[in-house]
Parts: structure tokens; C-alpha cells; sequence
């Protein structure tokens, strides 16, 4: 890590104005050195105040992805330790297939700041508008067999979920299988795509594609009353580097843990769905039902006309 980064590293974590003289001292550079680091980090575009006799403090950050800033964060020790940011791209999880097909290793990420064909699950949009979202996909090579995969979405939505609250004073639930909402609305969506060797039927590679809607906005009308941001629910400012970072992060502890089913508890008790009605949506057919519960392997246990079901993919709707 260069000098300017353990700055930047040490103002990020700080959780007050940090003296020039302790930079030069922990960082073994002069006071004209830390000064020098100081003005190459404003001209890209950190705003630090230096308060007379306290030090320098981050004010605010630069409204774009930089693997610099990710890396402050990330404790991961192999999700997103590799990755690739894009200003914009058509679909983060159209780009990490093609890499992960061409070898890209287990924890690589690719990142942008806008997509302009941001994919969700049945061939929807993702409404990615720019700098204000997270859109990251994570290629997994996970040793699971194709009826387990289910869990991997079910992994990432209580390893979202947490990176969200440990950054903004929110309550995330989690509606099976693949979305995250704040306040009854959808913050985030999950996408999980994966190759399948059919020889053994395990998994060849999976990528999970995660949107999260961060900053403040404004969504088109067709959105507006079943979407929502962190941003317009909580007043605080979130950095979109820091919670990439964080993401990886509750990603590594939960997928070291893959085989146990500890994560599902937590799965299960962030559901807004048990004990709710809903409308099971699978292809051509729509029925009622009574969500009951999330079994272990992540499975959503309805009770119908048709009797008790358990379902593992699908969608389902809350609005009845
Ligand atoms: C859904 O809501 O149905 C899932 C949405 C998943 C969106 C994310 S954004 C990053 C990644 N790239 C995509 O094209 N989609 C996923």
C-alpha cells in the first residue's frame, strides 16, 4: 500500500481530526510529506479540513468507486481482493460470467458506477442510475451441488443485509429469496446466475449480482412506491466504497460457513414473509398461500389448497 493510501486509510477510519504529527510519526514520512499526501488526495476529490492545532479530518468522499478506497475496508482475505470497476458498464453480471468462463478466480468482483442494462431476475431491468447505487457481482467457486444453490442467495442476503446495518441505523428484512427491504420497500435486488457441470452436477461457478440502491433518489413512477434507497430513509451519508467493502467482508464469514445452516436462522428471522399471505407466481401459474417458514436448505414452505409445498425458486408476491 502506497503512502497516500495508509492517509487515506487512517483519515477513513478516524473517527476524529487526526494531528500531522502523529501521520509523519505512524507513517515514518516528515509533516511536508503527510502535507504532500494530504493535496494529492484532494485533488482527487477528498474534501479534508485541516483544523488548526487538531490535525486533518475527512469531510467528504468522491462520489465514485476506487479500488484504494475499497481496499481500506476490506478485511476479506479472498472476496474482492481481485476486482475490476467500471464507470459504466451494461450489467455487471453479464461481464463476471464472461470472466468467470474465462478463469477468473473464486472472490473476484466486478464493480461500475452505472449500468446501462442493469439485468434482475425473469429478464427485468435493475433501474442502476448512476453514483448512487451499489452494483457489484462476486464470481463464487463454491463446492456446492446444484440443488444447494439456492443457499447462495439466501447467504448473501443476510451478508447484505448486515453490511447495511453496520453502516446505516436501518432494519433490513429479507423477502425470500433475493430481495432486501427497508420500511416495505425493495432496497436491493440479488441475481444469482450459475454454470453447471453436469458431469458431476456440481457447480462450476456461480455469480451473485448485487444491486443496492444507496444515495438519495429519486425513483421513476413506476417505482416509486415499492422502491426505496438508504439514503431516503436515513439521514446519515454511506460510502459506496465502504459498503462494497463490507459486503465482502460479511460475504467471506458467511460463505466460510456454506455448509452449516447457522446464516438461515438469521435468513429466516429477517423475513417479512412467514406467517404473511402471498401470491406464488411460477410460470404461467398464480395461487395463494400461507408462507410458513424457510426450511434449511432455504426452501420457503407454503401451505396452499394444494396442500403443504416447499418451494426453491420462483417468485412470490406480498401484495395480494
Ligand atoms: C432483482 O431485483 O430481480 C435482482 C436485481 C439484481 C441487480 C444486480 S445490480 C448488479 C448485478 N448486475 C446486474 O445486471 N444485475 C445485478
Amino acid at each position: 500500500m502506497s503512502i497516500k493510501d495508509k492517509v487515506l486509510e487512517t483519515l477513513l477510519r478516524a473517527d476524529k481530526a487526526v494531528s500531522g504529527e502523529h501521520l509523519a510519526k505512524s507513517l515514518g514520512i516528515s509533516r511536508n510529506g503527510v502535507w504532500k499526501n494530504i493535496e494529492q488526495l484532494r485533488r482527487e476529490g477528498y474534501e479534508i479540513e485541516a483544523l488548526p492545532r487538531r490535525g486533518y479530518s475527512m469531510k467528504t468522499l468522491p462520489d465514485r468507486l476506487s479500488e484504494n478506497e475499497i481496499f481500506s475496508w476490506l478485511t476479506a482475505e479472498s472476496i474482492g481482493r481481485e476486482m475490476e470497476i467500471h464507470d459504466t458498464l451494461d450489467s455487471t453480471n453479464t461481464r463476471a460470467k464472461y470472466l468467470a468462463s474465462h478463469g477468473a478466480p473464486h472472490g473476484y468482483m466486478v464493480a461500475a458506477n452505472a449500468q446501462t442494462a442493469g439485468r434482475g431476475r425473469f429478464g427485468r431491468n435493475f433501474f442502476s442510475p448512476g453514483y448512487s447505487g451499489v452494483y457489484m457481482s462476486l464470481i463464487l467457486r463454491p463446492d456446492l451441488p446444484v440443488e444447494r444453490a439456492v443457499m447462495i442467495t439466501s447467504m448473501t442476503a443476510v451478508a447484505v443485509a448486515r453490511a447495511i446495518e453496520r453502516l446505516a441505523d436501518v432494519d433490513v428484512k429479507i423477502k425470500w429469496v433475493n430481495d432486501l427491504y427497508i420500511n416495505d420497500r425493495k432496497v436491493c435486488g440479488i441475481l444469482s446466475e450459475a454454470s453447471i457441470d453436469f458431469e458431476s452436477n456440481q457447480l462450476e461457478y456461480a455469480v451473485v449480482g448485487i444491486g443496492v440502491n444507496v444515495g438519495k433518489i429519486q425513483f421513476p413512477d413506476e417505482l416509486k412506491d415499492i422502491a426505496t434507497s438508504i439514503g431516503n430513509e436515513w439521514k446519515g451519508c454511506i460510502s459506496r466504497n465502504q459498503l462494497i467493502a463490507e459486503i465482502c467482508n460479511e460475504m467471506e464469514k458467511k460463505y466460510l460457513h456454506m455448509d452449516t445452516t447457522d446464516f438461515m436462522q438469521e435468513n429466516k428471522s429477517r423475513s417479512n414473509v412467514i406467517g404473511r399471505e402471498i401470491l406464488v407466481l411460477r410460470g404461467s401459474e398464480q395461487f395463494k398461500a400461507i408462507a410458513e417458514d424457510i426450511d434449511e436448505q432455504g426452501h420457503l414452505v407454503i401451505r396452499s389448497e394444494q396442500g403443504v409445498q416447499r418451494v426453491n425458486s420462483g417468485e412470490i408476491s406480498l401484495k395480494i
